[in-house]
């Protein structure tokens, strides 16, 4: 377990490395006990009536039976593996927060405003994209690819002319990012570049076009500068480069210092500690402001935490309260305004609208300890950060919640050792309905175990890739994709995923499929 201890933070921003305090022994992931649990609410979004598991009103296990269905636009019954995307929650979150910040700045009669940004990183899938711009965010991007999304969101008029656009990344001189984020400049006026190495200027500098500029910091906690230099991260720049760039850019005619960014870690599940990791940062903004009046962005980045597990507790207005306070002080101190406060919402915003379905195959009790619940899909494939960082998800049945719970481990039917759930190590335990070997579960159906992984929105998807090959040739799974249509109705559409055929194409075989040079030949 990895905690305060100095990593390049930012680099594992999907993972969870300061997830567990002291007090916690182990991360809740689902009902821990061996009687049934026909009717409980289990979270803000999850609870069981009557033995089935709704998110939210949608009754999840419906979905896979036939009789009556409750999203009209659905007619036959869905099969799994099946993704699910519950689009209102992206808009509720990025509303909720922006709340959060209305309220604090009241409280504390705070003089700049709060700024809400999607870290589209997250989860760059069109419909989420889109979801989060029009419910008001702005749009943190990282990358070339990331710039064409944005002009097409333009196109379609999801990004109006006056949200910001924050590019942060690598953009060395010349590179593809850079140029096409001078085209973009042209398109549209709330562009703020965010220089991560004092070379990155160049490409803006020379572009003859106005630029408002972003300084990210190299930062991840320290309060002294002599601790920050010496921090091995590959992001940012050193406090002499912070310097140096700012000058560069008030000489520069075409370059305004807007914004000053950091970002000292991810899931930072203490407010005390997070404001605590962002008061060096605080320090060198008002430092700063000192002299450039343009200066009026605080970006404190991503870290927002959001909730993976069931015991996830987290007071989102004492963190505003201590950030904004804070800035205050500090900013008092320096003589300086206080800034508006910006943050790039990744996590936060994507984590809960998602889960993941699978039936369970085929259960496996030949001597183990705990019996074997084996996933009709891929464990590993379908949520990295289970096996790469033995990270922990909600995981509870849709039906079947009227009988005994036993305790068990997840298989998937790649053939890896890793393949499973909890990550192997974990103490966290398991529990599900009782089913035995060949209890219906390979007969007509009708008694299937389905279950679902939830609140994995966030990341998953991006790393375990969309399309392309799947480790032991597994296709990826149909989405169901749900949202709020006029009067509040929900309205669904199925998003198709692979055949065995796309995936054999990926994979050099078949015809529309990429070949090797031999193939060719
Ligand atoms: C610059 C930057 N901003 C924001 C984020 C999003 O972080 P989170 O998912 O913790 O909100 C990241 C994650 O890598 C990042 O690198």
């Amino acid at each position: 377990m990895i905690n305060d201890t100095i990593v390049e933070q930012t680099n594992f921003a999907h993972s969870q490395r300061n997830k567990t305090s002291s007090t916690m022994s182990h991360p809740i992931v689902g009902w821990e006990s061996k009687t049934s649990v026909p009717n409980h609410k289990f979270s803000e979004l999850l609870s069981s009536r009557s033995g089935h598991l709704f998110y939210e009103d949608v009754d999840l296990a419906q979905l896979f039976m036939s009789g009556e269905r409750f999203v009209s636009d659905l007619d036959t019954p869905l099969s799994t593996p099946l993704e699910f995307a519950f689009l209102p929650t992206i808009r509720r979150k990025v509303h909720e927060m922006q709340q959060v910040f209305a309220d604090v700045i009241d409280e504390v009669g705070y003089g700049g405003s709060f700024e809400f940004a999607f870290a589209s990183k997250a989860n760059t899938t069109e419909k989420v994209v889109r979801t989060a711009l029009d419910a008001g965010a702005h749009l943190e991007m990282s990358s070339a690819g990331d710039v064409e999304i944005a002009t097409r969101m333009i196109d379609r008029n999801h990004l109006p002319p006056g949200r910001q656009v924050i590019a942060n990344g690598f953009k060395s001189f010349g590179s593809d990012y850079a140029k096409r984020l001078e085209g973009f400049r042209r398109l549209h006026d709330g562009l703020t570049v965010v220089v991560d190495s004092i070379s990155e200027l160049k490409h803006f500098c020379e572009s003859g076009l106005e630029f408002d500029i972003g300084l990210r910091q190299k930062r991840i906690g320290q309060k002294s500068e002599a601790a920050l230099d010496e921090v091995n991260s590959r992001f940012g720049l050193s406090c002499e480069d912070s310097e140096i760039a700012a000058k560069m850019i008030e000489e520069a005619p075409n370059l305004r210092l807007t914004m000053y960014h950091t970002m000292v870690g991810t899931q930072m599940r203490d407010p005390n500690v997070f404001v605590d990791r962002l008061q060096g940062a605080m320090h060198a903004y008002a430092k700063m402001r000192q002299r450039p009046h343009s200066l009026s962005i605080f970006n404190f980045g991503g870290g927002m935490p959001v909730a993976h597990t069931l015991e996830f507790e987290f007071d989102y207005h004492t963190l505003a309260r201590l950030m904004l306070t804070n800035l205050q002080q500090i900013c008092g101190e320096y003589g300086v305004p206080v800034p508006n406060v910006m943050g790039e919402f990744g996590r936060y915003t994507t984590a809960e609208h998602a889960a993941y379905f699978f039936r369970i195959a085929n259960v496996k009790d030949h001597g183990a300890a705990l019996p074997w619940y084996m996933v009709d899909g891929s464990i590993m494939t379908s949520f990295p950060d289970v096996w790469g960082l033995d990270e922990h998800f909600i995981v509870l049945p849709l039906n079947h919640l009227d009988r005994p719970f036993q305790r068990v481990q997840l298989g998937g039917m790649t053939c890896d050792h890793d393949d499973t759930y909890p990550p192997r190590g974990s103490a966290t335990p398991l529990y599900l309905p009782t089913v035995r070997p060949g209890d219906g579960l390979e007969r007509d159906g009708s008694d299937d175990l389905f279950i679902g992984f939830f609140n994995v929105g966030a990341y998953q998807k991006m790393l375990r890739g969309v399309g392309a090959g799947k480790y032991c040739v597994l296709p990826s799974a149909d989405e169901l994709v749900m949202d709020s249509g006029d009067l509040n109705q929900l309205t669904s559409h199925l998003i198709p995923g692979q055949t065995i055929d796309d995936v054999l194409g990926s994979l050099g075989y078949g015809q529309h499929g990429r070949t090797s040079p031999y193939e060719r030949a």
